[in-house]
């Protein structure tokens, strides 16, 4: 299939631009480059720089596009509460704006990067795709509008156009991939394949714990706040649901495979989170990271973070049983040891 990735030079779109390489599909990447590092971007993926509100019709009207995976956005929850202008603009506005190009040009397939932000504090665990949805910052609400944008546009267009919105956890690791893959120099000698981790995650402000908490490990950071210790959890720190880079990226090749089958449910939208379903504290995230780089990793406690729930973890049964995902990292020491191994190559 020819397929659109918007948002290729970021950390998600990078990488499922990679996995959708691989798998013998043609790829064009829409960035603006704000947020996104054009070096990011596949070897043998097409670029192009732009808005993608404005270069829709520029890159779907050439004709022979099969799907869009929407990545492109903005995703700083904090910034979002402080900005909700850029980020109703910048999610909702562009996306509705792309969704009128895919109607203009007949394009018949759209997966979006949602997220777990549309349900904001939930009522039990693990969230299933039909609890509330009460988004306690800008940035969720801004995802849960474009969903329900989408869910319109799908249900009006008669069966045209079939979507899913993935709701993402707490996306972590990095994509790593072995000489003679596509896009990955061979050993020149000859010897065992290298490893190589090219894809990770490269933001200019960083917010996300487990980065963070390897700059710690790096030596680019004293310590790491823990923002809260007295949340109603085991350890009194926030518990999240995290899921490798590479199993994510997968979802989407599953998704568009559904699509693609004519599968989509009735109304032509489709909503599955995309989590391992286990839980895991800040304190243990930190833990394991101890354990992975081998530092002593101090902390600090600061008040909660504004925004933040108590405990997100998602049931991913939908995931499971529509889409046929499994993910296949489900040991966070394992996706720590990825992020780190990036996070290295890059200090
Ligand atoms: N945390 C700290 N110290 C830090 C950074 C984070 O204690 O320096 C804590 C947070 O309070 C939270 C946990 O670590 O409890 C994870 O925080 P992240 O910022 O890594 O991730 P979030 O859970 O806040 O965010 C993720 C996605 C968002 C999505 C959100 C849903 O990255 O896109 O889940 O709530 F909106």
């Amino acid at each position: 299939m020819t397929l659109v990735v918007t948002g290729g030079a970021g950390y998600v779109g990078s990488v499922c631009a990679r996995h959708l390489l691989d798998a013998g599909h043609d790829v064009v990447v829409v960035d603006d480059l704000t947020t996104g590092h054009r070096d990011a971007v596949p070897d043998g993926a097409r670029l192009v720089v732009g808005d993608v509100a404005e270069v829709a019709d520029e890159v779907l009207g050439a004709g022979g596009v099969d799907g869009v995976v929407h990545c492109a956005a903005r995703s700083l929850v904090g910034e979002s509460t402080e900005q909700p202008a850029k980020y109703w603009h910048g999610n909702v506005v562009t996306t509705v704006a792309l969704l009128d190009a895919l109607r203009r040009h007949d394009v018949p397939r759209l997966v979006f990067s949602s997220s777990a932000a549309t349900y904001g504090e939930p009522e039990s665990s693990p969230i299933p795709e039909d609890a509330p949805t009460r988004p306690t910052n800008t940035y969720g609400a801004t995802k849960l509008a474009v969903d329900l944008a989408i869910a319109d546009y799908a249900a009006a267009s008669g069966g045209a156009l079939g979507a899913v919105s993935l709701r993402y956890f707490n996306v972590a690791g990095a994509h790593t991939a072995t000489t003679g893959a596509t896009g990955v120099p061979t050993d020149p000698d000859g010897r065992a394949p290298l490893r190589s981790v090219s894809l990770g995650e490269r933001h200019t402000v960083e917010t996300h714990l487990i980065p963070l908490v390897l700059q710690v490990a790096l030596g680019q950071r004293e310590e790491i706040a823990v923002y809260g210790d007295d949340w109603p959890t085991p350890d009194g720190t926030c518990v999240r649901d995290y899921i490798h880079i590479d199993d994510l990226a997968e979802a989407h090749l599953l998704a568009l495979d559904v699509l693609a089958r004519g599968e989509a449910p009735a109304g032509g939208h489709l909503v599955c989170n995309l989590g391992n379903g286990t839980g895991f504290s800040v304190l243990e995230v930190i833990e394991a990271c101890r354990r992975v780089t081998g530092h002593p990793i101090p902390t600090r406690t600061a008040p909660r973070r504004a925004g933040d729930p108590g405990v997100l973890v998602a049931s991913s049964a939908r995931a499971r049983d529509l889409l046929g995902w499994k993910p296949a990292h489900t040991d966070l020491d394992g996706i720590v040891a990825d992020a780190w191994a990036f996070a290295r190559s890059r200090a």
